[in-house]
């Protein structure tokens, strides 16, 4: 069937998959040339990669969770990458960390299944945040359908539906410490997980529980997440426990297990002033552990697309 061109107004039939594009508000355009397909999208013309889909999960509470959520993806953004950070825990922390209090939340995705563009609020430059609050808590109700296959996989559904990773580089999902269904939901849809562990004695069990669940959900979903970081939190170096338990996270882990993020005021400080510890204390110990978990995950992304690039020439 013909169509026209929607820049040079060619009438022209379409043969290529480039030749079809649907913006962000859902109109369709149509390109005769790859010429004309530039003009139109620009940077966006040939954005075929998707985002790094990343869940921070630990069942435990308190482990640094939402405080690495929130500073790996306003870090990412910093940089220049395009990140949305969802809140999937009904205490709704990311977005009081950052002052934001959405019209339209987590909920409304799932359970009234709002657009997710249209519920992402942008809070800083390149980054979007999907708040949550209590209402959450009646999405799991909601979500405790009889098909278990679906019911995990409802957020997975309205996040590809609008393509959300196609419009970003990082979605970060800052999970709650509890196995419900909003972190089933959460991993359904991540391919990969970092697990914040506090330095202190029950750490391994936390990590073992994560490590438990991610079999489950890989065996009843058929669905695959790697574990790609384990992050050593509230390190103090001079207890000889948390140095005992980082040992132990490095030998289980090797180089999967990251730098650890040192106990630090400021981070604690920096939700209480609506601020990423970037923006709060740029100079603290915190900012510099943050940041460099940061490079870590810059530096993996980097990897990743030279290895894809390789196997695609080869
Ligand atoms: N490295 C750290 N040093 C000091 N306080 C921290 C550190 N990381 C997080 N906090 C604080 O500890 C509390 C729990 O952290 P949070 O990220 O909310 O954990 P979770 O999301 O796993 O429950 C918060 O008040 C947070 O500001
Ligand atoms: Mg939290």
């Amino acid at each position: 069937m013909e169509k026209i061109c929607s820049i040079c107004g060619a009438t022209f039939t379409p043969s290529y998959v480039y030749q079809l594009a649907v913006t962000a508000d859902k109109r369709r355009q149509h390109f005769c040339s790859l010429d004309c397909r530039k003009a139109g999208l620009g940077d966006e013309a040939f954005r075929t990669r998707r985002a790094r889909r990343i869940a921070i999960l630990n069942q435990k509470g308190g482990t640094g969770k939402t405080t690495t959520a929130v500073n790996l993806a306003a870090g990412v953004a910093e940089r220049g990458h395009k990140a949305i950070l969802i809140d999937t825990d009904a205490q709704g922390n990311v977005g009081v960390s950052l002052g934001i209090a959405g019209e339209k939340s987590l909920y409304h995705v799932l359970v009234e299944g709002t657009d997710p563009v249209e519920a992402a609020i942008p809070v800083r430059s390149c980054l979007d945040v999907i708040t949550s609050d209590c209402t959450l808590a009646a999405s799991e109700i909601w979500l405790a359908r009889p098909n278990p296959e679906q019911r995990s996989r409802v957020l997975t559904r309205r996040l590809n539906r609008m393509q959300v990773s196609r419009r970003y580089d990082y979605v970060v999902l800052d999970c709650g410490p509890s196995l419900n269904l909003l972190n089933q939901n959460a991993l359904s849809y991540a391919d990969e997980v970092v697990i914040p562990v506090t330095c202190d004695y029950l750490a391994l069990v936390g990590v073992k529980q994560v490590l438990h669940t991610i079999k489950d959900i890989e065996r009843h979903l058929h669905h695959a997440v790697r574990i790609s970081a384990v992050l050593p939190t509230f390190y103090d170096g001079r207890t000889r426990l948390a140095r005992e338990v980082l040992g132990t996270l490095q030998g289980h882990f090797k180089s999967k297990c990251l730098e650890p993020i040192r106990l630090n005021t400021r981070l604690a400080e920096a939700p209480s002033h609506r601020k990423t510890i970037f923006e709060y204390a740029p100079q603290s110990h915190g900012a510099q552990d943050y940041n460099r978990v940061v490079d870590w995950l810059l530096a993996t992304t980097a990897n990743q697309e030279t290895s894809a690039r390789t196997t695609a020439a080869a």
